[in-house]
């Protein structure tokens, strides 16, 4: 299919068809601010901060989800885009509690980082009396808290529930003002049909959805992110471990939707995301242990060897290589396991071999 070419800002830029205005003026470097769009999710046109006008019809069009047409020309800066803009952010901050200090997205906030890019401080639509919504805090839960006043209605935790997680947990209720995400029939997340894989938390753009394994353990400017493969089974997911750089030590645990070596694709479940307090476990075996006159002792790695070799090797002479077993791990390489195997059949000399996620 022939490609598209269009103007935006008024430079030419070459697409393929099936692109959005917004795909189109990204591949050519040009930023439009986005709330309810993430790359990972179906988009929806929710939250209108991506506006920009159509030159020549004059009208204001959602970028995220208007596709991108021969001859088109848009303005991604117009006054009456940014005029449109603001109005959508201000409406948003009307009942937006502004506690950035103290919000545990503050620097990973894509509301603040709009509301700073347009200069809005605050909503000029607020009055004497206005108060912000007043939800209690949900932490019902040992990995994230809900806090709904922060909650600006964008639908992605929706969306990466159905899409993503493939569960239908949380959607939209009441109406009006009074809208808010929660699981069906007033239930807790605990009581519905949520895993807590965390993928809403991740995507949530704001302070709404918030780990709790995290507080306190940096800043989102203090980590930086290690790409890594998760220990717990057999699948591998592709995680990024985000580390803090003046402790040394694990912050949280989030992915990567766009990363083209991952086979999860940003997916993960609950244990990836949430279960990695291990890593620092003052419990964790550091060094081999050898059980000596009946008690485990530190030792080298050399002497651990010999000594499961001398263990092995007086077995299989007493009662033979079937005597012995193997059990390798679906969390090893494919090379190691490969190798264990070699380890059961050709120098030991027994098929008995196997393996187990959990080990
Ligand atoms: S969600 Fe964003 S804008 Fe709201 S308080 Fe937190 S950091 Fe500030
Ligand atoms: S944690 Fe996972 S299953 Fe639960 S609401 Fe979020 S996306 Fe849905
Ligand atoms: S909880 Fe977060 S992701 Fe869900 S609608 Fe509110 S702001 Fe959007
Ligand atoms: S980002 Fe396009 S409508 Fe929300």
């Amino acid at each position: 299919m022939a490609s598209i070419t269009m103007t935006i800002n008024g430079t030419t830029v070459t697409t393929e068809p099936g692109t959005t205005i917004l795909e189109a003026a990204q591949s050519a470097g040009i930023h439009i601010p986005t709330l309810c769009h993430h790359p990972a999710l179906p988009p929806v046109g929710a939250c209108r901060v991506c506006l920009v006008e159509a030159e020549g019809s004059g009208k204001l069009l959602t970028s995220c989800t208007t596709p991108a047409a021969e001859g088109m020309s848009v303005r991604t800066h117009s006054p009456r885009v940014l005029e449109a803009r603001r109005f959508v952010v201000e409406m948003i901050l009307l009942r937006h509690p502004l506690d950035c200090f103290s919000c545990p997205s503050n620097g990973n906030c894509e509301l603040q980082d709009i509301a700073y890019e347009l200069g809005i401080e605050e909503s000029s639509f607020a009055e004497e009396g206005d108060t912000c919504r007043d939800h209690p805090l949900e932490e019902d839960n040992p990995y994230f808290v809900r806090d709904l006043n922060k909650c600006i209605l964008c639908g992605r935790c929706i969306r990466a529930c159905d899409s993503l997680a493939r569960y239908h947990a949380v959607d939209f209720h009441n109406r009006g003002i009074h809208t808010m995400v929660h699981p069906p029939a007033d239930r807790t997340l605990e009581e519905s049909d949520c895993t807590f894989c965390g993928q809403c938390v991740q995507l949530c753009p704001v302070g709404a959805l918030a780990e709790k394994p995290s507080r306190g353990r940096g800043r989102p400017w203090e980590l930086h992110p290690v790409t890594t493969v998760c220990p717990y089974c057999g699948v591998g997911c592709e995680l990024e471990i985000q580390v803090n750089s003046k402790t040394g030590r694990i912050a949280n645990v989030t992915s990567d939707y766009g990363s083209p070596t991952s086979l999860n694709r940003g997916r993960t479940c609950v244990k990836g995301r949430f279960a990695w307090q291990f890593v620092h476990s003052g419990e964790r075996l550091t060094t081999p242990l050898v059980r000596r006159d009946g008690e485990l002792r530190e030792a080298s790695w050399e002497e651990a060897l010999e000594t499961a070799a001398a263990g092995l090797q007086r077995i299989k002479s007493d009662h033979g290589p079937d005597s012995l077993g193997f059990f390798s791990s679906a969390r090893c390489t494919n090379e190691e396991n490969y190798l264990m195997q070699r380890l059961a059949r050709e120098v030991v000399g027994t098929n008995n071999i196997d393996h187990c996620a959990h080990l």
